[in-house]
């Protein structure tokens, strides 16, 4: 097979500091054992997450320059609303300062509190705002995105008799609104598949139930869908984009994901009633409903970030770097989920770590150990991240993972190669990576903030 190279050149560089393991011993002591409490200074590597860490390109960085800073009426918004029209399908665009702004108005205008939410596995700050306007978050993926070695092209599907089972249960009024993420963050950015966004679709309409979409990775998705399903392999990533936002009433938008900025995201509806309440709220919470938040000039750039997300060659690329990095930890036997996902490869703690039981908190040591070993930031997916329930128990989900997040544009394949080799040197000292415990622990969304020490 032909190797395919950065479908882009480099105009601007960032120097990267190199640290010695004395100055990285330090700093991650500091930082209670916590990457999120990393200064980026000593991050050599940064793979903490792909969230608003994309590099723009030029054509944004130009349009930067023409942001209109109108508190009221900006043309930047207008330029926004209609890329959304044109790509995403839908007629009206609410901007929010980032993703979690327009979870938080959609979530307040859906949900009628005693209500329950379906969805295909959590997002943190997706299912906390569901619950903060009185939700009750259920889990109806399919079985094989829990099991992080069971091979299935579509791992981010909706298990349909799951879904049928609630609705009996519970009573089709009494669900807000049913919420598919397309792709899967926490399954390991796993695709959903077109059939199944159909199928959904079909069974909300059965029970007139609202069908929204986490929309914050569905470029990738797209591209999945045109590698694996029947019927789609010649169409466009942006033509099967278009196609599968079509079964929605409406999105949540991360814009620093598949938009390509580092800030911004938006609601996107068909719905007027939808869009006058999110209106009367974004004011309230956000800013006028021309800017939500952001600078006319972010406005821009997600408004072209939007369009070249969704380029053939961009994703293939994409993707590809992705998997160029998995396949090289899973030729050495290092424990990955798998398929592959679409923005990062998700290292398995509990079978690299086998000697640690989920209350030694395995992902988080082996994020901390990754660091000392190489500068390599990353990010705990597991216990940490799922915080407690109602009685204040900690949540176990199946899966314990580390998350190594590939940032879109900003690294090459040779970046990927040093990342792999660290993993593989961490991996080959397994045995003598101990647990942590809890030192600090904050209320909500813990792994944030929250200290650790190690277990003796
Ligand atoms: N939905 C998904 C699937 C996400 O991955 C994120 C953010 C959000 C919603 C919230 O968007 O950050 O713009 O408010 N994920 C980031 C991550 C933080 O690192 O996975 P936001």
């Amino acid at each position: 097979m032909r190797r395919m190279a950065e479908p882009y050149r480099i105009k601007t560089v960032e120097p990267l500091q190199m640290t010695t393991r004395e100055e990285r011993q330090k700093a991650i002591e500091e930082a209670g054992y916590n990457t999120f409490l990393l200064p980026s200074k000593v991050c050599y590597i940064d793979l903490l997450t792909d969230s608003g860490t994309s590099a723009m390109s030029d054509r944004q960085w130009a349009h930067m320059m023409i942001g209109d800073e109108a508190y009221a009426g900006a043309k930047s918004f207008d330029l926004l609303q209609e890329a959304v029209q044109e790509h995403y399908g839908f007629p009206y665009v609410v901007p929010t300062h980032q993703g979690r702004g327009a979870e938080h108005l959609i979530s307040r205008i859906l949900i009628k509190p005693g209500q329950h939410v379906p969805g295909n596995m959590y997002f943190t700050t997706t299912r906390l705002h569901q619950e903060m306007a009185g939700a009750t978050f259920h889990d109806v993926i399919i079985d094989e995105a829990h099991d992080p070695s069971a091979e299935h092209p579509f791992k981010g599907n909706i298990d349909l008799d799951k879904l049928r089972a609630l609705i009996a249960e519970v009573g089709a009024e009494n669900i807000a609104y049913v919420n598919l993420a397309v792709t899967v963050n926490l399954a390991g950015g796993q695709p959903v598949s077109m059939a199944n966004i159909e199928a959904v679709r079909a069974l909300c309409d059965e029970h007139a139930i609202i069908l929204w979409s986490d929309a914050t990775r569905l470029a990738e998705n797209a591209y999945f869908i045109q590698e694996r399903e029947e019927g789609y392999a010649d169409k466009s990533c942006a033509q099967i984009a278009k196609e599968m936002l079509s079964h929605f009433d409406g999105l949540t938008m991360s814009g620093k994901k598949d938009c390509l900025v580092n800030i911004g995201g938006f609601l996107a509806m068909r719905s007027e009633d939808i869009l006058l309440k999110a209106r009367e709220l974004v004011v309230v919470f956000e800013g006028m409903p021309t800017y939500g938040g952001l600078a006319g000039r972010d406005l821009e750039a997600m408004a072209i970030g939007l369009e070249e997300a969704l380029d053939d060659n961009y994703l293939a690329h994409r993707i590809g770097q992705v998997r160029y990095l998995g396949q090289q930890l899973i030729d050495a036997g290092v424990p990955v989920v798998e398929p592959i996902g679409g923005h990062a490869v998700f290292l398995d703690a509990r079978r690299f770590l086998p000697h640690l039981s989920q209350d030694e908190l395995p992902a988080q040591a082996l994020a901390a150990q990754l660091f000392l070993e190489s500068g390599v930031r990353s990010m705990e997916r597991g216990i940490v991240s799922a915080g407690r329930d109602e009685q204040g128990n900690h949540r176990y989900p199946a899966l314990e993972l580390v998350r190594l997040t590939i940032p879109r544009r900003v690294y090459t394949d040779r970046h990927m190669d040093v990342v792999a080799d660290a993993v593989i040197e961490c991996f080959k000292n397994r045995d003598s990576i101990t647990g942590l415990k809890f030192v600090y622990e904050p209320s909500a969304l813990r792994f944030f903030t929250s200290r650790f020490e190690k277990l003796a």
